[in-house]
């Protein structure tokens, strides 16, 4: 069997589902353009039936991207597979990727119908989306929890139908590994025809075993993994690209080998948290802050005498830059977009120059800038058209005393002011703030995090504001922690509908 597997990257589809990742399309392609120069071999653009956005972020990244595949998801339904295929049009390499449930769970709950007539629709829509393109990849979902033999039957008749790519998605999170990989080998066993396909995995991590699986599902014969940067996605994400990517170069044992270039996960992994303003955990496997501190006394002096005696992974082959330069106030321009290309951002002269201003104050407040700064100086101005914006915010706060704050902001150009006191001084900054907008909105998650440690960091609050029945959510990073709460808030407000 071939030794190359393809990595199938879904943080535009499966990750970004997720609430409070949403991107716009400008952030879209800068990841997608990211990926490709990563070396996946598939970027899952969107579900382009789904939305107005996600139809146009498939258009764009199609006309912006050139090596990998690009991959629409649709639903076994006509209609999403003709959107599909026109969201695709400009793609130089273009894939469907349709399908439908398989688990008794989802033909009995789901659509209320039984085995055969889930077969006929599998087979229906591979055909459908044969007319519009040659690479059709079809998904029987929650696979995991799919008799097997059902599955099989699933599985040739799709090929049979013309499917080049079938996906076995473990959706539930819920098999092991062990199970997960029997389950690919079943149907190697099985399948008439598999041969002349790819098969995919697709495993969600709701208990922490997606990566085990997809390796389980490969050392079996699947040759095309589906994960997200981080591992990001639907409830407990997906698998992390970093991790396939980094086993399958430190076991060459199990001769596998992908097209990734591991120098640039940090930078992406970096560029993906930022944007999607989602925090990596700090021991997250390759990518977390503390995936290469040594913090104990004996491993720090093993680690002096020789790196293997404790590290499995050279931090440069995956990107982490030990001497990375830390800007300073004293730090021109240059080292700044210098350090903003070495993550993955390009910026037109004019936002460089704003980001250099900001850049300017916060290095008077907070000594060292470090990457997690820049990436976040880099996102302020994605905001920079927000119609509602901070002017200004003076909160008196302390032991014993009541909270006041008073708060200037520019809505559409025009400047508004109030005051108001409170249970503590973000409540006091978010009721002044309310006294302007006068809109039933209630603070739903309010969740504040430090980017690295000292107390003059920079803090990033994360919250979700109600209103009208719908959950809006809000991002501000700031050193002053009660106006990065304003601004989250604020920021939320942003996204209401006119
Ligand atoms: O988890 C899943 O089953 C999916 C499919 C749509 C591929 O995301
Ligand atoms: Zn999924």
């Amino acid at each position: 069997m071939d030794n190359r597997l393809f990595i199938f990257d879904t943080t535009l589809r499966d990750g970004e589902q997720v609430p409070g990742c949403q991107l716009n399309t400008v952030e879209k392609i800068e990841v997608a353009k990211a990926l490709e120069s990563l070396g996946v071999d598939v970027i899952e653009a969107g579900f382009p039936v789904s939305s107005p956005g996600d139809f146009k972020s498939v258009v764009e990244i199609s006309k912006a991207v050139t090596w990998p595949t690009i991959c629409a998801l649709t639903r076994a339904v006509e209609n999403d597979i003709k959107v599909a295929a026109e969201a695709l049009q400009y793609a130089k390499h273009k894939r469907i990727h349709t399908g439908i449930g398989t688990s008794d769970y989802h033909i009995k709950y789901k659509f209320n119908s039984n085995r055969e007539e889930i077969l006929e629709r599998a087979i229906a829509c591979v055909a459908y989306a044969k007319k519009y393109v040659e690479d059709v990849q079809f998904y029987a979902e929650d696979a995991g929890r799919t008799d097997n033999e059902y599955l099989a039957r699933v599985v040739q008749a799709v090929i049979k139908a013309g499917a080049t790519v079938v996906n076995i998605p473990d959706t539930t999170g819920y098999c092991l590994p062990e199970e997960f990989g029997n389950k690919i080998k079943y149907l190697f066993e099985h399948v008439d025809g598999i041969h002349n396909v790819t098969i995919a995995t697709h495993c969600h991590n709701d208990l922490g075993m997606a990566t085990a699986n997809t390796i389980s599902g490969i050392l079996n014969g699947a040759r095309q993994a589906e994960v997200t940067i981080n591992g990001i996605g639907e409830r407990a994400g997906n698998t992390a690209l970093e991790e396939v990517a980094m086993i399958f170069k430190s076991h060459r044992d199990l001769d596998i080998v992908t097209n990734i270039n591991t120098q640039k996960i940090t930078g992406i992994s970096k560029m993906v948290s930022n944007l999607m303003n989602m925090p990596v955990q700090p021991n997250k496997a390759i990518v977390g802050r503390n995936a290469f501190a040594h913090s104990s006394g004996i491993h720090q002096d093993g680690v002096l005498k020789n790196r293997e005696s404790y590290e499995i992974i050279d931090p440069k082959d995956v990107g982490v830059d030990e001497n990375s330069i830390v800007l300073t106030a004293r730090s021109g321009r240059a080292a700044l977009k210098h350090r903003l290309h070495v993550l993955g951002i390009e910026m037109p002269k004019e936002d460089l120059d704003k980001a250099y201003e900001s850049f300017l104050k916060l290095a008077d407040k907070k000594k060292d800038i470090n990457d997690d700064d820049v990436l976040m100086l880099a996102g302020k101005h994605r905001i920079k058209d927000a119609r509602i914006k901070l002017d200004y915010l003076q909160v008196t706060s302390g032991v014993g005393i009541h909270s006041v704050a008073s708060v200037g902001l520019i809505i559409a150009g025009e400047k508004f002011e109030a005051c108001a006191s409170g249970n503590g001084p973000v409540d006091a900054a978010i009721s002044a703030i309310k006294n302007i907008i006068h809109r039933k909105m209630l603070l739903k998650d309010f969740l504040i995090q430090a980017i690295t440690r000292g107390s003059n960091d920079v803090g990033k609050v994360h919250m979700t504001v109600e209103y009208d029945n719908n959950h809006y959510y809000g991002f501000g990073a700031n050193t002053d922690i009660i106006a990065a709460s304003a601004e989250a808030f604020i920021d939320a407000i942003n996204k209401f509908p006119n």
